[in-house]
């Protein structure tokens, strides 16, 4: 667990302009604070016209506070069942680990190409032991026939029980399924569609919870699916667990998405009694902001390319803005356009340029150095033997421009919770290999958060393998409840 304390030295001042930011220097001092840092390459003309060329991936404050209005106004329509292109699902949890949580739990967490496997033993609501084992999801399974998907998610269950020796014991499993869904009740809801690299068919509209059970069962396995949950809520539960000002979670990975605790009585769509329910977790799918048209305004061309080669086209806009699977291909667009007009070298072949790229380009950066964003930018250019030194610092540049863009927008969303919630202070629980890999991501969001919501202390912090961990914690919440 890493833990980063911000925004609560920021005093609500007479300065504040429109409810945001008390400025000390003047508004101008403020915008400065979302400015990237500048090219700095021999040819200054060159400098000069990159930077103009990339100038819409440059968000300033005032279009931070567009987005953030959008945003908001995304949030309510949501919430009361108008259209909206945030989902603001209820997911039904209702109470995080109470601390009297016992036994030994299994959870599943599909959400990305590999598939986790995991086993919590519990004692007084301590984590005594964690087991995981991780199993690959084939691109087959992943764009063939929905069943053959949840049969293997259920031989993987089989494979890991066996092989801890308790294939014969009795559990109740917490089921992470990262994907839009409309639940029904804290153990059953449909996918809606599928998102990231996931494309299977005859899935949409299916209760993913009761499929699984089915092929469980099939295979003589006595596990009961309790919980049915997407990763964000997994992150809020695990993260409620170290630290019980947590509020929100997020994920900041292959995909990006947040949750967070809302009051019960703002919420419109219960398929349940809920007159006891004080505040409940809404998984919002970021994902899908602006899927509606609201964010046009930020869009760019390297957008609409990444976009049209994408495998869900016109669809999870803002995903696509700032999730992992997409910032590679970002950076591939913005090179290749350079290199279109006469300023870089030569053309990225897309596709090749992955997150780890963009991270890799990131801590070369930070440090002065070229030689790995060299060589990687060789190999994705079939071997250009043209590239220099001055090319890398070019690539660096553009990842630090979509790294930065990415930072500013998923900050919108955090300081846009933080502030709506309202609380004397609010931890924010973030998993996902952006986050943990990219080093400017985490220390960008406090920045931005606490720009964008001043005055309003938050912390965030960093719940590595939250999306399964809080699967089975939420398991356990679910076995305690119906036994009492
Ligand atoms: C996608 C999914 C969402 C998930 C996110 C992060 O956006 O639709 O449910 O939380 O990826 O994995």
């Amino acid at each position: 667990m890493s833990t980063t304390m911000n925004g609560g030295q920021q005093s609500v001042d007479a300065g504040m302009v429109n409810g945001y930011l008390p400025t000390v220097n003047g508004e101008s001092r403020w915008e400065e604070q979302f400015l990237p840092i500048p090219l700095r390459i021999d040819d200054k003309i060159r400098a000069q016209k990159i930077e103009a060329r990339l100038s819409k991936l440059v968000l300033c404050g005032a279009t931070l506070r567009q987005v953030t209005d959008v945003f908001e106004s995304e949030i309510e329509a949501g919430l009361r069942q108008k259209p909206s292109s945030l989902q603001m699902e209820n997911t039904y949890v209702p109470e995080l680990t109470d601390g009297t949580e016992e036994g030994s739990f299994l959870a599943l967490d599909l959400g990305g190409t590999k598939f986790r496997v995991l086993l919590l033993e519990l004692k007084a609501g301590k984590v005594m032991r964690d087991m995981v084992k991780l199993y690959e999801i084939s691109e087959k399974l992943r764009l063939g026939p929905g069943e053959e998907l949840f049969d293997f998610l259920a031989e993987c269950v089989q494979d890991f029980v066996c092989s801890e020796g308790i294939e014969n014991g009795k559990f109740s499993l917490g089921f992470t399924f990262s994907f839009p869904m409309r639940q029904h009740s804290i153990s059953s809801g449909e996918l809606i569609t599928w998102t990231k690299s996931f494309n299977c068919s005859g899935m949409e509209g299916v209760d993913v919870a009761a499929l699984l059970q089915r092929f469980l069962t099939a295979r003589g396995l006595d596990i009961t699916v309790r919980v049915l949950l997407n990763d964000t809520t997994g992150t809020l539960i695990a993260g409620a667990y170290l630290d019980r000002s947590v509020g929100i979670g997020v994920i900041l990975g292959t995909g990006s998405n947040g949750c967070y605790m809302e009051r019960a009585c703002r919420v419109l769509h219960w398929e349940r009694s809920h007159e006891l329910v004080e505040d409940v977790c809404i998984d919002i799918e970021w994902g899908a902001f602006g899927d509606n048209g609201c964010l046009d305004f930020l869009r760019t061309e390297f957008d609409d390319e990444v976009d049209s080669k994408s495998l869900l086209v016109n669809s999870f806009t803002f995903e696509k803005y700032i999730g992992g699977k997409y910032l590679g291909d970002l950076v591939s667009s913005a090179l290749g356009v350079l290199a279109r007009d006469g300023l870089f070298p030569a053309e990225p072949a897309f596709g090749y340029l992955q997150t780890a790229h963009v991270s890799m380009f990131e801590k070369e950066n930070c440090s002065s150095e070229v030689s790995g964003t060299l060589q990687a930018l060789r190999d994705a250019t079939g071997g250009c033997s043209a590239l220099s030194n001055q090319d890398a610092l070019v690539a660096q540049h553009v990842a630090h421009l979509i790294s930065n863009r990415a930072a500013q927008l998923v900050s919108v969303c955090v300081a846009t919770l933080v502030r709506r919630m309202g609380r004397a202070r609010v931890a924010v629980a973030v998993d996902g290999s952006v986050f943990k890999h990219h080093p400017r991501i985490a220390p960008l969001m406090d920045k931005y958060v606490a720009l964008l919501a001043p005055g309003r202390p938050f912390t965030v912090l960093g719940a590595e393998d939250g999306s399964g961990k809080g699967s089975a914690l939420a398991a356990a919440v679910a076995a305690r409840l119906a036994a009492s």
